[in-house]
């Protein structure tokens, strides 16, 4: 199946429950069945990151497939990067369902999943059975709802993925998993990095934060990454926030908050992190995307990489070569001879405007 008739099956699902069809769509694609790319990426697009090179900066965010069964198929489909998980310690359920709501006339998502996930070892032993990384691989990890002790299942999740990711990302910002949010505080973070920091031959670690956070909150966040050797921030994660204008009848359920309303709102916190950071940190932009203008919005606030997750639901795979086709694109009419050069460009003229009293 090419990712064309991939997308063009999506109609039939997205008439589905939200769920049945997403496992469905991940059945799919650990068959082999989304189709795969094969057409090289413009070297325009490339990047070289966290000790890596990436072909293109579109990446698939976490929670798509948290348990990696389906990782070989997604890293085929085109994305420039695929980050697994969230995988926590121990398996659990979840939230009891309804948890997962389509906003169709906001393009945007509402979830309440509660890290659903098959634990530590199915993860593991999944990444396991990867016969190659085409492109770079990330395992994203968090905490149990029971029985969580954060310094002590950060460092021991990091090093359980180690072996098999080319990053690790410590999710510290699902609003679905009660107290977690919290752990973005200064004291309980610099505690939870302090030990990380103690994991022998870790990959690059990544924090993922919350787009709600505080301005202080935020400069925190960034200093203390930056003391205990964290090398980039994932900004981020879906928002407990409710846009104004919001149309659908599920605007009002409890979760988190994904797509195009999340664009703006994430936008700011990651020109404000790129600016806080000072060069110090690679950061991912995650939040709203869907076309490769938006891509090259997120680069040019402060983003060297990009992740989607909701877009991608709707659209399928066919969005991908659209994408980066238009980012290229983009890219070439800005006068940016690549990605790399377009990084945190609008986030520094937003930054020297303001100091200049504009
Ligand atoms: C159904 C669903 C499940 C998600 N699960 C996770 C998760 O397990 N871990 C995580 O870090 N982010 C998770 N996310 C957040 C996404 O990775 C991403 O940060 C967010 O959706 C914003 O990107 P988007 O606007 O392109 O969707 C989830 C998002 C959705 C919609």
């Amino acid at each position: 199946m090419t990712p064309a008739i991939a997308s063009a099956i999506l109609p039939l699902l997205r008439r589905m429950d939200p769920e049945r069809a997403h496992d469905l769509a991940l059945r799919a694609l650990r068959l082999g069945l989304a189709g795969r790319s094969r057409a090289p990426d413009d070297p325009a697009l490339a990047m070289t990151v966290l000790g890596r090179t990436f072909s293109n900066p579109i990446g698939l965010a976490a929670g798509f497939d948290k348990g990696a069964t389906a990782a070989g198929g997604l890293m085929r489909l085109g994305f420039g990067f695929v980050e697994t998980g969230t995988v926590t310690p121990r398996p659990q359920p979840g939230n009891p369902r309804p948890r997962l709501f389509r906003l169709e006339q906001d393009n945007a998502i509402i979830n309440r999943m509660g890290f659903n996930n098959a634990g530590l070892e199915a993860y593991v032993r999944q990444l396991m059975t990867l016969s190659a990384r085409p492109v770079p691989l990330g395992a994203n990890v968090g905490i149990n709802k029971d029985g969580a002790d954060p310094e002590r299942d950060y460092p021991a999740l990091i090093a359980a993925v180690a072996p098999h990711a080319d990053y690790a990302v410590i999710n510290i910002s699902s609003p679905n998993t009660p107290g977690l949010r919290d752990l973005q505080g200064e004291r309980q973070l610099r505690a939870i990095l302090a030990a990380v920091a103690q994991v022998p031959n870790r990959p690059p670690v990544l924090v993922k934060v919350a787009p709600d956070l505080s301005d202080d909150g935020l400069a925190a966040v960034v200093e203390t990454c930056v003391t205990h050797g964290v090398q980039g921030l994932i900004v981020g994660n879906t928002t407990i926030s409710r846009p104004p204008g919001l149309q659908s009848p599920h605007a009002h359920e409890a979760g988190g908050l994904s797509g195009a309303p999340l664009f703006a709102l994430s936008n700011i916190l990651l020109a404000r992190a790129f600016l806080l950071a000072r060069g110090r940190l690679t950061l991912v932009g995650a939040g709203g995307v869907a076309s490769g203008a938006d891509a090259l919005i997120k680069i040019r606030a402060g983003a060297s990489l990009v992740q989607l997750y909701s877009a991608f639901a709707y659209q399928g795979p066919a969005l991908l070569p659209r994408m980066k086709a238009e980012l290229a694109a983009a890219l070439k009419e800005a006068g940016f001879a690549g990605v790399r050069d377009a990084v945190g460009t609008l986030a520094r003229e937003l930054g020297a405007r303001q100091l200049s009293g504009l």
